[in-house]
């Protein structure tokens, strides 16, 4: 069945699908499109705030697929029938776990990146704290153009665990 609280944006080119049931908080989307991808706003989306090449480009590095995008003239029936809510959505800075209650978890995701959810520090190898943090996803591809995290691009280069 599927979750009630998935959504749907769109322009008049492509629909981005929001499923925060994947969502690990890898703030990607936020952090580069955040005229688009604002989670302070409702509806969290607005795809008139940016281009549709841009749009594609940030909605190709979420790194488990909470966000995925189609081209309208691509959509089934079912999907063309759901329109964009604007009732009660999930915030996606609200999904996060509570760092107090919940042990860091290390998840590898299938053909994707290592993702750690929890509080943890980021340390390189001189010992210098980089980061601190409560959710990030590393790159297990060797492919991303932001090293140690990972960008998206394991699906570009079709990153495979069976490879
Ligand atoms: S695992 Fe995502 S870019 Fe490498």
């Amino acid at each position: 069945m599927e979750d009630p609280r998935n959504r749907q944006y769109t322009n008049d080119e492509i629909t981005v699908f929001w499923k925060p049931a994947k969502c690990v908080h890898a703030t990607t989307c936020f952090r580069e499109l955040i005229e688009v991808f604002n989670p302070g706003r409702r509806p969290w989306v607005d795809m008139s705030a940016a281009s549709t090449q841009r749009i594609i480009e940030v909605t190709d590095k979420c790194p488990t697929d909470a966000i995925v995008w189609k081209y309208n003239k691509d959509l089934s029936e079912n999907e063309l029938q759901a329109s964009t809510s604007t009732s009660e959505e999930v915030n996606p800075e609200t999904l996060s776990t509570d760092p107090e209650t919940k042990p860091a978890k290390v998840t590898i995701m299938k053909d994707g990146p290592i993702v750690v959810e929890g509080e943890f520090k980021v340390i390189d190898s001189n010992g210098n704290e980089l980061k601190s943090m409560i959710m990030t996803s590393f790159c297990r591809c060797g492919g991303s153009h932001s090293m140690p995290y990972c960008d998206g691009r394991h699906r570009k280069i079709g990153f495979n665990d069976k490879k």
